[in-house]
């Protein structure tokens, strides 16, 4: 039995759906453990590109379950329109599953976000406007609406009194009871064949032997204990919150997986030590298509940030990571790994917790010779330039963890194993 957590290991976006798809061959289910319609997963098959916000990337994959964990809160209205495009291009959606106890993203989320964006001014967030914030809040705050609650007009419509009322006093906002009650009963209605105790669902796949893929979204630095605080998403993104976010015990996974990009990339606001301007910032950009799958935002890019990887390692507990879009830097004359930062005369080099010592370190750089050749079209490691392989060992004795894998392109077939 193998249970696998893949996770990201920057800031997201360090293309987690395409390795999901690779490893998702493997197992017999996918898991999504937090997180909301914030996330993107690109995947590219065929050409065929698809972006997926909320259902996990292994339902290209015919028979495979793809489970929507408690940990994550979803927004029906756009879990719906992800079911009927798949279906639009011929994708069965017939091993769906979703959490009763997992939140729902309400119209009113996305209006208190915006009037808390608004209110923080210059140290806005910068979040991407999906209500995900706000949702989490009431989940914790003991006053949300869960899946379950679609099912059953009294319940939803008692927890919509309370909900609204408190909006309205707080924040102003009104909404007619009587039409949210219908309409996501509505939602409810239609996804309740998907609906289920997926916790359950995950206890009886692991008792017969099946093996399970655990995808985190977004990435450890977005983590809301362990990332950027405040600048980070409002849920557990680390390997850990897998436990949580899906109801298994933490004796239950065998192997941690990062994924993490061959330099960094960041949307939204907050510290970025390796964050580089002007041109090779906006080659990066644009050889990566580096702008956002949800928001379609211009990603902020830099070089590969060592500090973060060891951190990641740690935090997560990484066995090995899989290091993507290696081919992005091919036409660079020299590129630049970050191994620790200097702050106020002092060299650090573990990742700080507080956000006045991220926004005024400098990274302290090695800079190593580029290997301008073409890599995407290599199939083995071999036959890799002896500049790229110098490129990938320093990245592993910096941030102190092995790479297994290595992709060199978008498509599923880009994927080269580090022995081969
Ligand atoms: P929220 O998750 O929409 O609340 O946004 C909080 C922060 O997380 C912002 O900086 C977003 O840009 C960032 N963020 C959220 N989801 C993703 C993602 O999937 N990839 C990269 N950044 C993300």
């Amino acid at each position: 039995m193998s249970n696998i957590v893949v996770v990201g290991t920057q800031w997201g976006d360090e293309g987690k759906g395409r390795v999901i798809d690779l490893l998702t061959r493997r197992v017999g289910a996918v898991v999504r453990y937090q997180g909301g319609s914030n996330a993107g997963h690109t995947v590219v098959v065929n050409g065929q590109r698809f972006v997926f916000h909320l259902i996990p990337s292994g339902i290209l994959h015919r028979g495979k379950k793809c489970i929507i964990g408690s940990g994550v809160v979803v927004d029906p209205e756009v879990l719906l329109k992800e079911i009927e495009d798949l279906q639009k291009r011929g994708i069965i959606v017939n091993e769906l599953y979703l959490s009763e106890s997992a939140h729902v993203v309400m119209p009113y989320h996305k209006q208190v976000e915006e009037w808390e964006e608004n209110q923080r001014g210059k140290l806005r967030i910068g979040t991407t406007k999906r209500g995900i914030g706000p949702a989490y809040t009431d989940k914790i705050a003991r006053r949300g609406i869960r899946i379950s609650d679609l099912l059953i007009k009294e319940a939803l419509r008692k927890k919509l009194i309370i909900n609204l009322n408190f909006y309205k006093k707080l924040y102003g906002i009104d909404f007619s009871i009587d039409e949210l009650t219908s309409k996501y009963l509505s939602y409810g209605e239609k996804l309740k064949d998907y609906i289920t105790d997926t916790s359950l669902l995950i206890y009886q796949l692991m008792r017969k032997g099946e093996d399970i893929l655990f995808e985190g979204a977004q990435g450890t630095l977005l983590d809301v204990d362990y990332g950027t605080y405040p600048y980070v998403t409002s849920s557990n993104c680390i390997a850990g919150g897998a436990c949580t976010g899906v109801g298994i015990g933490p004796g239950k996974i065998t192997e941690v997986l990062g994924v993490a990009k061959a330099y960094t990339t960041r949307v939204g606001k907050g510290p970025f030590p390796t964050e580089i301007k002007g041109e090779i910032a906006d080659a990066l950009r644009e050889r990566g298509k580096e702008y956002g799958a949800t928001t379609g935002r211009p990603r902020r890019c830099g070089w590969f940030d060592g500090v973060i990887l060891r951190y990641a390692a740690r935090i997560n507990g990484l066995n090995k990571i899989i290091l993507t879009k290696l081919d992005v830097l091919d036409k660079l004359n020299k590129v630049k790994i970050c191994t620790a930062y200097r702050y106020k005369g002092k060299i650090i080099r573990n990742f700080p917790a507080q956000e006045s010592i991220w926004k005024e370190s400098e990274p302290i750089y090695k800079e190593l010779k580029g290997w301008e050749k073409d890599t995407s079209k290599i199939t083995s490691f071999k036959e890799l330039p002896q500049a790229a392989r110098d490129y990938l060992k320093r990245v592993e004795e910096i941030g102190e963890v092995p790479i297994y894998l290595l992709s060199v392109g978008p498509q599923r077939e880009d994927i080269l194993a580090m022995n081969s």
